[in-house]
């Protein structure tokens, strides 16, 4: 096995991060879908999709540096939200989480000597900061826009040009590839 026990029980740990994030998003897309905000529903579709392309890149590591991967088991789901802020404060603190959680296995794997996973780990350091600081625009934004009548009008909006970027951003990765 390429990588040791401790890091391949912190590739495991991490796995029920990645794919809450993908199950939180597709919560939050549905709620969107169901208040008629189909550009944010549009938006945390893509999210939860991006979210299962990292739970499937970790688990593909894990296994294909000789460990074992281990699908977890998914609790506290929420399906209702107080308002479309409440859920991208909450998308906001998953991300710090996983950050935080991704910055723990790459410190463990420079204690252990372990280059292949420092290395895998380096796209989703990257990645962590995109999307902290994509929520934190959208926060802005939202307090930006405040609550007067027309605000969730606009706020859809804004919804709907980030999902068409992202969609732009992923073509070009792709073609990069
Ligand atoms: Fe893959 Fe956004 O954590």
């Amino acid at each position: 096995m390429i990588i040791s026990k401790k890091v391949e029980k912190a590739l495991n740990e991490h796995l029920s991060l990645e794919i809450a994030a993908q199950y939180n998003y597709l919560s939050v897309a549905s709620w969107c879908d169901k208040e008629g905000l189909e550009g944010a529903a549009k938006f945390f579709y893509k999210q939860s999709a991006e979210e299962n392309t990292h739970f499937m890149k970790f688990f593909a590591y894990i296994n294909e540096v000789g460990g074992h991967a281990l699908v977890p088991e998914l609790k506290n789901l929420k399906y209702e939200f107080k308002s479309i802020t409440e859920a991208v404060e909450l998308a906001l603190g998953h991300e710090q989480k996983v950050t935080k959680a991704i910055y723990k296995i790459l410190a463990l794997s420079k204690d252990e000597g372990d280059h292949a996973t420092e290395d895998f780990l380096r796209f989703f350091v990257d990645e962590q900061k995109e999307e902290e600081v994509q929520f934190k625009r959208i926060l802005d934004k939202l307090k930006l826009i405040g609550k007067g009548p027309q605000s969730l009008y606009y706020i859809d909006k804004e919804f709907e040009k980030l999902s068409a970027q992202a969609t732009g951003k992923k073509k070009k990765d792709t073609a990069a590839e």
